[in-house]
């Protein structure tokens, strides 16, 4: 049991650095967004899975290597154990089907919502906590499983009511097939994709040569990370990769995407991807402008299964919702329905036994709990909002009516008790 001393003398407890509180409102918003990204996918086929938010070490530093502790929230548990906040869900959904999912019927699709925490430098739109969206596809590499993850993010973004933002597709393979043909294959080829996706061009170019790749071959290596554009940048473009991209690109068009470019510069970050990846950047949040990351990746190996390739995404929510608000979006607050105020004690009980069949009967509905005379009932009612106040007075009750008052009209009429879940209904 916790035992607070209120002896001690108290000061202010600030939250820590890189995390937020949410009102009322801001939840009212987020609920609001959070809800429509899942019907989104449910719409879309996913189906909903759910994490620990806190996992072993392990599971992050067997792909991205020791060094990523340095981003993560780890420590030791009091039983010793290497333990950390979860920095994304990819690993933690991979884990989860090699430990339990495996024999399911593929393809897997799933999605997820929840925070993640990073180690990181906080600024406008970064954040210690945040929270992600994501799914993910797993059981079968073809264009048409790309193309249906890119396409649930881009159905999640356009239905938000975003306009400003530009999906930019890439496939690590075509940078990763230029390093091999220079020398540079395997996990050897990371540390330059790593600097490649920074835009890190002198770096890049450094452990390039430390690495044997002659100059003509890097120059064109980093030029190669400039192509973006519609579909044609690729021209004529031979291989694998580029098919691919050319197959996903055809699709999404298909099913009416249209703000969607080829970027063979994106490389993204994490360590697991293996073929198409994807961005998705909003231009006025400017530095962390991207609201959206993902592409196609193997890990199941990695954690004791077969391998099994998977393509997922994770939208930013936080960051998808600043943008929203730079675009002004509005959003309906929804409140509720009626707000019941009873006219003195008489009426109390009968003002919440109405309040309560209200409830009962699906209605949205608050009542006074302050005592409050009829003209600051009113004005509270209009803050949360409520659409009709219900006046529930002696006078009115004993032809078993009440007032009820439309609350952006001001217009008010007397309704029969018995009338009222139909008449708010309707
Ligand atoms: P990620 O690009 O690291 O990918 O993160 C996805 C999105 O999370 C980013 O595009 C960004 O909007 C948001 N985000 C990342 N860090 C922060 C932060 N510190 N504060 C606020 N928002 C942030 C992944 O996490 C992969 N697991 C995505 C994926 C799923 N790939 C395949 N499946």
């Amino acid at each position: 049991m916790f035992i607070i001393d209120l002896s001690i003398s108290s000061h202010m407890i600030q939250r820590p650095r890189g995390t937020r509180d949410f009102g009322p409102e801001e939840m009212e918003v987020r609920r609001h967004h959070e809800g429509m990204m899942r019907r989104e996918a449910v719409l879309h086929g996913f189906k909903e899975i759910a994490t620990p938010i806190f996992e072993h070490t392990e599971l992050f530093t067997l792909k991205s290597g020791p060094g990523v502790v340095e981003e993560i929230y780890a420590f030791q548990d009091k039983g010793g154990r290497e333990i950390c906040l979860r920095p994304e869900l990819t690993a933690s959904v991979m884990r989860f089907f090699v430990n339990d999912l495996a024999t399911l019927p593929r393809p897997l699709k799933l999605f997820y919502f929840g925070q993640c925490f990073r180690y990181e430098r906080p600024q406008a739109g970064r954040y210690r906590e945040f929270f992600q969206f994501g799914a993910e596809i797993i059981g079968n590499p073809t264009p048409e499983t790309d193309a249906e993850a890119i396409g649930l993010a881009a159905a999640i973004l356009e239905r938000t009511g975003l306009k400003d933002y530009r999906i930019r597709i890439g496939h690590i393979g075509i940078l990763k097939e230029m390093l091999a043909a220079a020398g540079v294959s395997g996990d050897a080829a990371l540390p330059i994709l790593q600097k490649l996706d920074k835009k890190a061009y002198a770096e890049a170019e450094g452990l390039m040569a430390q690495a044997g790749v002659d100059a003509r071959a890097a120059e064109e290596i980093i030029s190669t990370t400039n192509i973006i554009g519609p579909v044609s940048v690729l021209g004529s473009r031979e291989g694998p990769a580029s098919d691919y991209i050319r197959q996903v690109c055809e699709m999404l068009l298909a099913m009416g995407f249209s703000n969607v470019s080829v970027d063979l510069g994106v490389v993204r970050g994490l360590a697991y991807y293996t073929g198409m990846v994807f961005e998705v950047d909003a231009p006025k949040l400017g530095a962390e402008k991207q609201i959206c990351g993902g592409g196609s990746y193997s890990l199941s190996e990695l954690f004791g299964g077969e391998k099994v390739f998977s393509t997922g995404f994770a939208i930013g929510f936080d960051r998808t919702l600043l943008a929203l608000q730079t675009e002004g979006v509005e959003f309906v607050k929804p409140g509720v329905t009626a707000f019941v105020v009873p006219i003195g004690d008489s009426v109390r009980s009968k003002a919440f036994q109405m309040v309560s069949e209200l409830r009962r009967a699906g209605i949205a509905a608050d009542v006074d709990l302050m005592r409050r005379g009829i003209g600051k009932s009113l004005k509270y009612a209009a803050t949360i909002p409520s659409r009709y106040a219900v006046i529930v007075g002696e006078k009115e009750l004993q032809s078993d009516s009440v007032t009820l008052r439309d609350m952006r009209s001001g217009e008010q009429s007397l309704v029969p008790t018995e009338e009222l879940v139909a008449v708010l209904r309707a």
